[in-house]
């Protein structure tokens, strides 16, 4: 997989970010397998890096999915941000064209979540810049 020319694009993309939101669903109480094939398909590219998280699912909202996901970006060495954005049950009120949704926690919860992403990706990048990671 990893000379695929799509591998490589992604691997880029990566490689230029300062930050990545990862949109995640939840099945069986963790994040999809093709979500982790292409998490593992970077490597270096993700190192001294941002993450924040969206997850959606059931009631819990995706977020066992988002518990399970920190412990891979740790080993991938980057910086996971506390606060997420959660959305539980998105497919009940959105299928209602009057209802507002995502509601107001919802956007709160957003604009939380990319403030404490957006403080990591400026601080991690002077770092970068600074010295390699010492990975
Ligand atoms: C096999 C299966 C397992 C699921 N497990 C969970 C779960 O553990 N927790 C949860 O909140 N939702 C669970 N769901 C609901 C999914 O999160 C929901 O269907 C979601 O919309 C899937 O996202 P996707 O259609 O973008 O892949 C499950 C759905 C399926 C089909």
């Amino acid at each position: 997989m990893d000379g695929h020319p799509d591998v490589a694009a992604f691997a880029e993309r990566i490689g230029h970010a300062d930050a990545v939101i990862v949109i995640t669903p939840e099945y069986n109480h963790s994040f999809p397998g093709p979500l982790k094939t292409a998490i593992d398909a970077v490597r270096d590219q993700w190192r001294g890096k941002a993450v924040g998280f969206v997850s959606y699912g059931g009631m819990s909202g995706g977020l066992r999915a988002v518990e399970a996901l920190r412990v891979v970006f740790a080993e991938l060495h980057t910086v996971t941000v506390r606060d997420t954005v959660s959305l539980h049950n998105p497919w009940g009120p959105a299928a209602d064209p009057e209802a507002e949704y995502p509601d107001h926690a919802a956007g709160r919860a957003l604009h939380t979540m990319t403030r404490q992403l957006l403080w990591w990706a400026s601080a991690l990048r002077v770092a970068r810049r600074g010295e390699p990671y010492p990975g």
